[in-house]
């Protein structure tokens, strides 16, 4: 029996696209970290009675985007690469920042669609580059996408509402 991988993502002969994946994979945990950070500020800031439904489903979501961190994690680690550390983080969600009125929901909502829209096409992207090559990788991504998916549309639910009343 080989002690190395001949042949699928885990041989040396797909080192390359398996570093290309690792890096992409990265990327993915990065975004669901600094999710996480901008959920609970998003879940916890909010005043009004409207309020309510989001930081209610901020709050669902932050355990489901702490999974995903978790998942991507350990996807690079089985891709022979190393979870990188807190200094190598560097923050790009400049839509989920805190609003300057606490009231401002709609701020909030739009954050949270254009951060959820930047994890779809990322992830989209990690499908096509694991096409026909890392299957598990696509697979995994695939069903963290349908999470994506489920809360781009929550919100935009969301926003639906505030624009009937022309005030989005
Ligand atoms: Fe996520
Ligand atoms: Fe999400």
């Amino acid at each position: 029996m080989a002690v190395r991988a001949t042949h699928g993502i885990l041989s040396d002969e797909l080192r390359e696209q398996r570093e290309q994946i690792v890096g992409l994979l990265e990327k993915a945990y990065w975004m669901e970290i600094e999710t996480v950070m901008n959920y609970v500020a998003g879940s916890t800031n909010p005043d009004g009675v409207r309020a309510q439904e989001v930081i209610e489903a901020l709050r669902d979501d932050i355990q489901e985007e702490l999974g995903h961190a978790q998942q991507f994690a350990t996807r690079i680690k089985e891709l022979y690469g190393v979870v990188p550390g807190s200094l190598a983080f560097e923050a790009e969600q400049r839509s989920l920042q805190p609003p300057e009125q606490q009231t401002d929901i709609v701020h909030v909502i739009k954050g949270v669609i254009e951060a959820e829209t930047g994890a779809i096409e990322h992830y989209n992207r990690i499908i096509e580059a694991t096409d026909e090559v890392d299957w598990v990788t696509q697979d995994v991504v695939i069903q963290i996408l349908h999470d994506e998916e489920g809360h781009r549309r929550l919100f935009e639910g969301f926003l639906r509402e505030y624009e009937a009343e022309g005030r989005a």
